[in-house]
């Protein structure tokens, strides 16, 4: 089979990720035991890992004049991702996360876009030419909301899979999500769109069903250790794999590129057991971009798994 063809239009960042034993309360203060400096962002994060799962992709977005821009093109292009649509911003910086990653796994986040707002619908108009050749297009919402409704407006034109990863938690515009093919929030993600507070399956369900109802195709909705939950031309819930998880960032990025790269190419079923075993292999190894698993580790974790 020939490889699939992948746009990513989104966001780049360096992740500045600190390792504490535990989340501080408000007005804490705690020592960290590790720093470090990570290529991420939803966007770039999701490139990387539709290239490491054997997809030819392009990324569209812009960096800063600086060294952590410098920095993302370098990575990228490590993994052999076309750049031609990767801009850089005449004067901001490239956008950072500041992320706490606690001994347990979990972590929390805050994004500072800066250069991402640069991407901009008419940058968008200039990738028509591609869309004829696409598998699908993934967006994220670290880049300005007119950006992603405007790439929406032109996979509906040009008959492309559009997968909305609705991260980082915010109200979307009806307009957004009726436009997606493929809407997939992780649970903060999916109350934050809906108002119904996922803490169960059930509950994931009533999300998705919302959803739905303001015109989504279809919904996965990732529920992270929890597995996934898909609601469309059917109603299906996977668990999750079960694996020691040693850092959950850009976990889910991971399962949405895998989404992107097999989901016009699988089965439902299988394409979302795909998507789970990429997203399990992220937890297990530290950073955003270094974590996105390769096709063939995905392959062998599936065959284990049996
Ligand atoms: O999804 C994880 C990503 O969210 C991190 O890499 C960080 O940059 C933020 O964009």
């Amino acid at each position: 089979m020939d490889s699939p063809t992948i746009l990513v239009i989104g966001s780049a960042n360096v992740d500045l990720v600190t390792r504490v034993p535990r989340c501080p309360k408000p007005g804490e203060s705690l020592i960290g035991t590790a720093f470090s400096t990570v290529a991420g962002g939803k966007g770039a994060n999701q490139a990387v890992a539709a290239a490491r799962l054997g997809a030819h992709t392009y990324f569209a977005g812009c960096v800063g004049d600086d060294a952590f821009g410098a920095m993302q093109r370098k990575t990228l292009a490590a993994d052999g991702i076309d750049l031609t649509h990767l801009k850089t911003h005449p004067d901001k910086p490239t956008g950072t996360a500041v992320i706490l990653v606690a001994d347990q796994g979990q972590n929390s986040i805050v994004v500072t876009p800066s250069a991402n707002s640069g991407i901009t619908p008419d940058d968008v108009a200039a990738l028509e030419p591609l869309f004829s050749g696409l598998d699908a297009v993934l967006l994220q919402l670290e880049i300005p909301l007119d950006t992603v409704e405007a790439a929406l407006d032109l996979a509906r034109r040009t008959g492309v899979l559009s997968i909305l990863d609705a991260g980082p938690a915010q109200q979307v515009p009806e307009s957004i999500i009726a436009k997606a093919g493929l809407v997939s929030p992780n649970e903060t993600e999916a109350e934050a769109m809906t108002g119904i507070s996922v803490k169960s399956v059930d509950d994931a369900h009533k999300a998705a069903s919302r959803l739905l109802d303001a015109g989504a195709a279809e919904v996965v909705i990732k529920l992270g250790a929890n597995g996934a939950l898909y609601a469309g031309r059917e109603s299906l819930y996977l668990p999750a794999f079960s694996v020691n998880p040693v850092d959950t960032v850009a976990a889910g990025d991971a399962f949405t590129a895998a989404l992107g790269v097999c989901w016009s190419r699988m089965p439902r079923k299988e394409a979302l057991q795909f998507a789970n075993a990429a997203g399990a292999l992220a937890t297990t190894v530290p950073g955003a971009q270094p974590s996105m698993p390769a096709r063939a580790a995905v392959e062998a974790f599936l065959n284990e798994q049996g």
